[in-house]
């Protein structure tokens, strides 16, 4: 492996980075030097950075028009895995709005991660990244999925309060040539004050879809099983409303990840590896190195790091970001950074202000990777000389367009109230672990079956989540439920990560402390590590929120259609 030499030593130039005939697997850190390099050329920055289409409705139903709502086809019965029971049973303030009916088959296709090489891909209705949903507060939907892949499929909507039976159970499948319907009811938790009105700090903004099968994620999602969800509510809406958001068109979900193809154009992918996957191209809603034109002004970025084991610390190689949002949730006052710590996962909500840009601006990697098991330090010096690894350019036209939002760093965003430690009833520990070549969580495997935490609807908990350590690195996912990182080995997180996260990045040894609060729904729920190998390899958990602690569990085998 060349290195960083090779591929963006000093500035990235622009059109051709490194001579003639660029090859992208010579530029990057990969996978050791036991992984054969994507053996295709191509010249970065040439290609327009794809846009997800945003998907729509197959229709809209009127829940007070009966000759509406008592046709529907989302009945027991009429799917072979149903809906959520909450669907048949909603407090009626679930549903101020219209039910929303998708569609969306699971199937083969065809796809150019590397302009004019034809990539067989997995996608949601066959594309890559899968389509972007948009949804907002109290407007349900249910998605009606079918599989069209010869492969057992589970979705996922990572950092939403979701009903159990929607939440992409890892073995409640939906199977091929079969279809399931997820029923979304898009709440939040309620306020934990008894008062019964939604608790909106919670409302989430960037949520993502992915595959979850057990055992097949990693793959699943390596071929193109992914997409944005993203949410929004009257707060939101408010911020865009008064220009203190971008909207519209400033405002872009982008999606890196990395990918490793063989010479027939095919994805490489080896199911024995069990340490992480790593690409050799660094791809931007699914193109390699794209370009995205911009106007001088303010862009609303969504940043995710959708890849399956590689961390990404970004940095402009002109200007800042202006942090605007932390995995799902806004944060409640944007701040100013000019780094960015991605782990597999984790989303970051950034406002970049290209007002006084230079022409060309680049998004870059700083980060040096060559296995699964974490980073290994960075290619940057603080002079942004040297500066890494090119993700994308950004092409800065036009002039000064007036009227921008008006969001800087400091600017109010969503409030948040943090659990206090006296409302905490519960504190269970959670070692994250390497043994014979897998992964457990304190001592043990993945089981679907058995509940390895059960706390009580309502109550709040501290979990310590631990890192056993040898070098490997754990980026720590739990569903349902925000969690809030108030120690990272004994000090308070960094500012973006005191709030609101889905994901707490354990590097080696690290330990995080975070408080949550269980809501809404009974489980079972998954939490596991998001490295999705070392997930299928069996670093995973099953928490089962009981409304009383006395109850007996639920068994797992009753969510079963
Ligand atoms: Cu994003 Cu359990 O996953
Ligand atoms: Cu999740
Ligand atoms: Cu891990």
């Amino acid at each position: 492996m060349l290195g960083l030499a090779g591929a963006a030593s000093a500035r990235p130039q622009g059109g051709n980075c490194r001579g003639s005939g660029t090859t992208p697997g010579g530029g990057f850190d990969g996978n050791g030097a036991s992984l054969p390099s994507s053996p295709f050329t191509y010249v970065p920055f040439t290609r327009e950075m794809p846009k997800p289409p945003v998907k729509a409705p197959c229709a809209i139903i009127d829940p007070t028009n009966p000759t509406q709502s008592n046709n529907l086809p989302w009945q027991p019965g009429n799917c072979h895995h149903g809906v959520a029971p909450e669907y048949f049973n909603q407090p009626s303030d679930w549903q101020a709005g219209p039910l929303k009916l998708y569609e969306m088959d699971q199937k083969d296709g065809v796809h150019e991660i590397i302009p004019g090489v034809q990539t067989p891909i997995r996608g949601y209705d066959g594309i890559y990244p899968g389509p972007t949903f948009r949804s907002r507060m109290c407007e349900p939907m249910v998605l009606r999925v079918k599989n069209s892949l010869n492969t057992q499929t589970s979705v996922h909507l990572h950092g939403a309060h979701n009903p159990a039976h929607c939440d992409g159970y890892p073995n409640f499948y939906v199977s091929p040539g079969q279809q399931r319907d997820y029923y979304y009811p898009n709440i939040c938790p309620r306020k934990p004050d008894g008062s019964g009105q939604w608790d909106t700090t919670e409302s989430p903004s960037t949520m993502w879809y992915h595959d979850h099968g057990m055992d097949l994620t990693a793959e699943n999602v390596v071929m193109g099983m992914a997409g944005f969800h993203i949410f929004t509510d009257a707060l939101e809406e408010q911020l865009v409303a008064d220009n203190v958001l971008p909207g519209g068109d400033q405002d872009l979900p982008i999606v890196l990840q990395d990918r490793r193809l063989r010479s027939d154009g095919t994805i490489f992918f080896d199911a024995l590896d069990h340490n992480g996957y790593l690409g050799d191209i660094m791809v931007v809603n699914g193109a390699a190195q794209p370009f995205l034109r911009v106007q001088r002004r303010k862009y609303r970025f969504r940043f995710l790091d959708g890849a399956n084991a590689r961390f990404f610390l970004l940095r402009l190689t002109w200007g800042n970001f202006t942090q605007i949002g932390n995995d799902s949730w806004l944060l409640p006052q944007a701040i100013e950074t000019n780094e960015l710590l991605l782990s597999p996962a984790k989303r970051t909500d950034v406002i970049v202000d290209f007002t006084n840009a230079p022409n060309e601006v680049y998004l870059v990697n700083i980060l040096k990777q060559d296995s699964g098991r974490g980073p290994g330090g960075t290619t940057a010096n603080p002079q942004r000389l040297n500066p890494g690894v090119p993700m994308m350019k950004f092409i800065v036209e036009g002039p000064v367009v007036g009227n921008d939002a008006t969001v800087v760093p400091g600017t109010p965003l969503r409030p948040h109230h943090s659990i206090a430690p006296s409302e905490i009833t519960t504190t269970r520990e959670f070692l994250f672990h390497r043994s014979n070549g897998a992964w457990m969580i304190n001592g043990k495997f993945f089981d679907e079956f058995r509940a390895d935490a059960t706390p009580t609807v309502g109550s709040a908990e501290r979990w310590i989540l631990k890192n056993g350590g040898g070098g490997w690195w754990h980026p720590v996912h739990i569903h349902l439920e925000s969690h809030q990182i108030v120690k990272l080995n004994g000090q308070t997180p960094a500012p973006s990560l005191r709030y609101k996260s889905d994901v707490a990045i354990l590097g080696p040894n690290d330990t995080a402390e975070v408080h949550m609060r269980f809501r809404t729904f009974t489980g079972p729920f998954v939490f596991h590590c998001h490295n999705l190998e070392h997930e299928d390899m069996r670093m995973m958990f099953v928490f089962d929120p009981r409304t009383n602690p006395t109850q007996a569990p639920q068994p797992i085998q009753s969510y079963y259609p």
